[in-house]
């Protein structure tokens, strides 16, 4: 039932499910994933805020599986706030590489530093936690509950599924994202709000799952609207989808001597302050420029790339020079092995000329 209240829709359940907490939680105690970041329930270990605080910001950009090896060498290299505070921003950029949107890496080391300033502990509640950089509702509210078992929900893609088809809430996007925090608060047992929010991230991602759920092995499926009337598979409700501009460049893949040509990108901006291949500015319109006439070979198809608001189509040549030349601003000359640290696009743009250079026979 959608019912108007001033600007915003708000969403409240046309059903309620039976209480669920306790079939949730002992559900919970048989089935937890065991993860690194991760209190076993029922253990009498404290969590360590750091540990949470940093999980949960990888885990807004990437499964638990790709979080798990970044998150592993994050707290071998960072054991504390205080050494990730410490850290050259350059190696936090670089072992950040694969998990994308740097923003968040760059909120990352600002936010410890923040916390490393004054005193060197988290703040203890929701509000406070807000106050710092990068951390938005879900972070906070995922710190608050898990480091300090305070009674709140931290709503992500996942619980919203769950608590959609819970309590039939049938709006989408943001919208289902509150309604869904909502319908879950009254819900939170006050003695384990951590263990009632990792429960339903738990059963989301190995029972409730978006495509094929597995209701009759849920232990909410008594209580479960959707599962009770057999229309589990309807909800979450897909957005609309949303039409990304293209925009279009060409990367160049220069050897001389063994060494490739990189340069390092202006320090605000899209992937800023990061190693790149040098190249043309991503336009509107395709115009596949060099930066200097050569033996140059073009990869059959673009590297396509998804930003968060448009769709880069990166074309790519490759060429080799007999010694290296200047010809753009910043360039630097790396060894092939020491390319390892670019972001994402351009790891895929590197496989891309790297095949192509070999095939010329050029490395
Ligand atoms: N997804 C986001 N946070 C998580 C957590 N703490 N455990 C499992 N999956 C998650």
């Amino acid at each position: 039932m959608l019912c108007q209240s001033g600007a915003v829709p708000v969403e409240t359940p046309s059903a309620m499910p039976a209480p669920f907490a306790a079939p949730l939680l002992d559900w919970y105690g048989r089935n937890a994933r065991t993860l690194p970041w991760r209190i076993p329930p029922g253990s009498a270990q404290v969590p360590d805020p750091y540990r949470v605080w940093l999980a949960e910001v990888m885990l807004q950009q990437t499964t638990v599986e790709a979080a798990t090896g970044h998150f592993q060498r994050f707290v071998a290299r960072w054991p504390t706030v205080g050494a990730l505070a410490a850290a050259d921003p350059a190696d936090v950029m670089a072992a950040w590489a694969g998990l994308g949107y740097y923003a968040r890496a760059r909120n990352l080391l600002a936010c410890a530093r923040a916390v490393a300033a004054a005193g060197g502990a988290f703040p203890r509640r929701e509000e406070a936690l807000l106050t710092l950089p990068g951390i938005g509702p879900y972070t906070a509210a995922a710190v608050a509950a898990f480091a300090f078992g305070a009674a709140t929900v931290p709503v992500d893609s996942n619980l919203a599924r769950v608590a959609a088809r819970l309590f039939w809430l049938e709006s989408t996007g943001p919208a289902l994202l509150r309604a869904a925090g909502d319908a879950l608060r009254p819900h939170v047992p006050p003695d384990r709000p951590g263990d009632f929010a990792q429960a339903l991230m738990d059963l989301g991602a190995m029972v409730c799952r978006p495509r094929a759920p597995a209701c009759s092995s849920c232990p909410l499926a008594g209580a479960c609207v959707a599962a009770r009337t057999g229309r589990s598979d309807a909800l979450p409700r897909r957005p609309a989808p949303r039409v990304r501009p293209r925009r279009f460049g060409t990367a160049w893949w220069v050897e001389a001597a063994g060494k490739v040509a990189l340069v390092r990108r202006p320090p605000h901006g899209l992937l800023g302050g990061l190693l790149a291949l040098p190249g043309t500015p991503w336009r509107e319109a395709a115009s596949p420029d060099l930066p200097f006439p050569g033996a140059w070979r073009w990869a059959p198809q673009p590297v396509v790339h998804g930003f968060t608001h448009f769709q880069l189509h990166l074309d790519i040549a490759v060429t080799r020079l007999e010694s290296p030349r200047d010809f753009a601003d910043g360039l630097l000359w790396a060894a092939p092995e020491e390319i390892a640290g670019v972001p994402t696009l351009f790891r895929k743009a590197v496989a891309v000329a790297r095949t192509l250079a070999q095939d010329g026979g050029t490395t």
